[in-house]
């Protein structure tokens, strides 16, 4: 059985039960982590660096697609994290939709076995842009993914780099919102240093996290107008801000085709920055990604290992874990320690 004693003592440690009650003498809160497919080997990591080992949820699809999850130990009285981004994964034979459907059962399953408190992490949260009716007669599926995490039984929802804050209103338990910035303002600083640098957003929507990444790389920001004539085609039309000889970086929540990418990097190019660069939280990477970003000029992009990097990405591509983010999480939210600390109250980036 994968269990954490608290350090705090939990029920019966450090505060013991009052005399009458049937809560036996020694009994701690216990902590638990599973992973579902589509995030294995970021859920080995959790588990790794809190020292547990990961819970088998004894995974697996029947041949008509249905998705079976059965813990193999008790997880009764447990805090259950349960690890799943709402990602594909091809190496698993993963959809997007088979990752929802299955974090969906892992949910109702510690539910029914009663677990004390189940903790979706999921650090990329799909269906995440579909956050308002862009257009008539569209669903909400953000909403609707996040009614869905709450009717299967999530008492709380651990998640990074939301597209948008709104995203947070449509659950009513808490959500604790992890960004990957430090991480990412890090390696810029440590690998392109700060001097002749530009950070870029590559549409209005990002204007603000980049001028905070600016800020604290210690850099001007310029802005891209972007236009989406049609569903997952980019086409960037003008730089507001002086890119002229700097080495810039865009700065993006999610790359999904590279559309948005390939067509600000060649647009900040055009404009005669000397070198561009990617840095973004997750990294999908659909369809043709690999070969857009590939005939794009960018010279280096830099994710984290919220979703799994597919086979045959070009060697530009870094990925950086946020495995260590998470786990700090993981622990204040187990022992009721603030989350925000982690981030010096920096993590709403909205
Ligand atoms: C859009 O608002 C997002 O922040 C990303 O720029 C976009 O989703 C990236 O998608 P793609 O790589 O398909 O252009």
């Amino acid at each position: 059985m994968s269990s954490l004693e608290t350090q705090a003592g939990g029920i019966g440690g450090s505060n013991p039960p009052a005399a009458g009650t049937f809560i036996p003498a020694g009994y701690d809160k216990r902590l638990m982590i599973a992973s579902g497919r589509a995030s294995l080997d970021l859920g080995t990591r959790i588990a790794e660096r809190l020292g547990v080992g990961l819970t088998d949820a004894g995974l697996k699809t029947f041949s008509d697609g249905e998705m079976y999850c059965r813990y193999r130990d008790s997880i009764r009285g447990a805090d259950l994290f349960i690890v799943q981004s709402t990602c594909g994964s091809a190496s698993e034979g993963l959809t997007v939709n088979d990752a929802l459907m299955e974090l969906l059962v892992m949910v109702h399953a510690a539910k029914h076995a009663s677990a004390h408190r189940i903790i979706a992490v999921t650090p990329w949260y799909g269906y995440s842009r579909q956050d308002k009716k862009s257009a008539p007669r569209e669903p909400i599926s953000a909403r609707l993914v996040a009614e869905l995490l709450e009717t299967a039984g999530i008492d709380r929802l651990v998640t990074m780099d939301l597209h948008a804050g709104q995203v947070q209103g449509f659950f009513s338990r808490p959500v604790d919102h992890m960004t990957a910035m430090p991480i990412l303002t890090q390696y810029v600083q440590d690998r392109l240093g700060t001097e002749n640098l530009v950070i870029i957003a590559p549409d209005a929507g990002r204007a603000k996290l980049a001028r905070k990444f600016a800020q604290k790389v210690g850099a001007p920001y310029a802005l891209l107008e972007k236009e989406r004539p049609a569903h997952q085609v980019a086409q960037t039309g003008y730089v507001i801000g002086d890119v002229q000889g700097k080495i810039a970086v865009i700065l993006d929540d999610i790359i999904n085709t590279g559309g948005t990418l390939g067509a600000a990097a060649q647009a900040v190019m055009d404009e005669g920055a000397k070198e561009v660069y990617a840095v973004a939280t997750h990294g999908v990477f659909s369809g043709e990604a690999f070969a857009t970003l590939g005939r794009s000029p960018l010279a280096g992009i830099v994710v984290t290992d919220t979703v799994p990097l597919r086979d045959g990405a070009p060697d530009t591509i870094t990925v950086l874990t946020c495995a260590d983010t998470l786990t700090d999480s993981v622990r204040r939210i187990f022992t009721d320690d603030s989350v925000s600390e982690i981030f010096q109250g920096e993590n709403q980036l909205f």
